[in-house]
């Protein structure tokens, strides 16, 4: 090897000394978002270790009030063995595509699992629920059609549409009255998308199914839910908002995450077995990416089965969900009027956010912020999230922090 100036190899020096001439290289530096957000750290917290709801973080044992494993399945001694299992029989990674060297009858065993589960006839799974619900819209959308999209949707049904190069109209937050004068407004013939979550992450608002499904079979728009904090948490066992609502036919895609209520990692995507074989023939997503791997299939399987087996955690859910709100309400805190286990406490404006976020964490509990432009101007909130998992004496530290974070503000 060919060595340079300071001990290091010639291409290396010869990268150091054109660094200033490659723009891209100044806009990294220059970053002021992430300059920031390294003087501040909140974010990409790296836990030291997790016991179900508590983590340790520098040291200090904490509560984990913001994340999604809302059935608390990610330490059930079924789901991990599962893992293990799948892992000492399958090797770690099919390292392949499914269209290609990757596919394996685990997957079709999933798949056919969450299908019967939803009331689909087919379902395909991959690697991150972003994937799925990316490609539930990408694969279908293209140039020419009209997407509608409520305006709060998640970044990854975003990028679906910016991919899909469909003309993109939004309506307002979950109003069907919005959704209608945008159709009667645009009146094009052109192929017709509605893009909607079943819970929305950082509302925790329920959709409007009934309202809004009826307007889009009015104006016959294919309907995309993604319902990534619906699966596990409404309907029954779990089975989501459109059975929620008793809606299941009207919805022709139903997409979702499994690292939520499934307490994995991966995504899937939900239809009739037309749709989602169309779906493996056109999706860039899964025919250029790796398949899941055994264990977070597994882990997955197995998380469902429990789902039917053991109705103690989705009771456990909402009868914490219930006790959490009304402490937040006694307390006087803007929750958004969530509905679900999702509940942000909104305090409008970074300034707020940090010092409230910095108290809880002071006493013990961890939550994350979201901020402008991640949420609406003036809705700069604190994300928390209850757990089947937490206990008794964890809602009663979650409650005393809260009080004390609100005395802080
Ligand atoms: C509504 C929604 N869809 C999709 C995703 C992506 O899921 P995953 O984290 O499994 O990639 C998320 C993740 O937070 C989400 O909130």
């Amino acid at each position: 090897m060919e060595w340079g100036p300071f001990n290091v190899p010639a291409h290396m020096a010869l990268s150091f000394f054109t660094r200033d001439r490659k723009s891209l290289l100044a806009r990294c530096r220059d970053d002021y978002a992430t300059k920031m957000r390294l003087k501040y750290a909140p974010f990409y917290h790296a836990m030291e270790s997790q016991d179900g709801t508590t983590v340790r973080l520098d040291g200090k044992d904490l509560i984990m009030l913001s994340s999604n494993d809302y059935l608390g399945l990610s330490f059930h001694p079924r789901v991990i063995e599962a893992g293990r299992a799948a892992m000492l029989r399958w090797g770690t990674s099919t390292t392949g595509a499914r269209t290609s060297n990757g596919s394996r009858t685990y997957h079709l065993e999933l798949e056919k699992r969450l299908a019967a589960f939803l009331g689909r006839e087919a379902c395909h799974v991959s690697v991150a629920g972003y994937l799925a619900c990316l490609s539930s819209v990408a694969s279908f959308a293209q140039k020419g059609d009209v997407i509608l999209a409520d305006k709060n949707i998640h970044s990854c049904l975003w990028d679906g549409i910016r991919l899909s190069m469909a003309t993109v109209e939004r309506f307002s937050h979950n109003s069907p009255d919005d959704l209608r004068d945008v159709l009667n407004a645009i009146n094009s013939e052109a192929a017709k998308m509605l893009v909607i979550e079943g819970v929305y992450s950082m509302e925790g608002h329920i959709a409007r199914l009934p309202e809004l499904s009826e307007i889009a079979e009015e104006h016959g728009c294919f309907t995309v839910l993604d319902d990534a904090h619906g699966f596990g948490v409404l309907g029954r066992q779990g089975r989501g908002t459109a059975d929620h609502f008793g809606l299941n036919e009207r919805i022709d895609i139903i997409c979702g995450s499994l690292s939520k209520s499934l307490a994995s990692t991966g995504g899937f995507v939900a239809g009739s077995s037309e749709v989602i074989e169309y779906l493996r023939t056109n999706s860039k997503q899964t025919i250029f990416s790796a398949a899941i791997s055994p264990s977070q299939a597994a882990c997955a399987q197995a998380s469902l089965q429990i789902m039917q087996d053991e109705p103690e955690h989705l009771e456990r859910l909402w009868s914490n969900t219930r006790k959490y709100r009304a402490l937040l309400k006694s307390l006087g805190l803007d929750t958004w009027e969530s509905e679900t286990p999702a509940v942000p406490i909104v305090l409008g404006s970074k300034e707020r956010v940090y010092p409230f976020w910095k108290a809880l964490l002071e006493k013990g509990v961890f939550t994350v912020m979201s901020i402008a432009p991640a949420v609406p101007a003036g809705k700069d909130l604190i994300r928390t999230a209850i757990s089947a998992m937490h206990t008794d004496e964890q809602l009663e530290q979650i409650a005393e922090a809260m009080a004390y974070a609100v005395r802080k503000l």
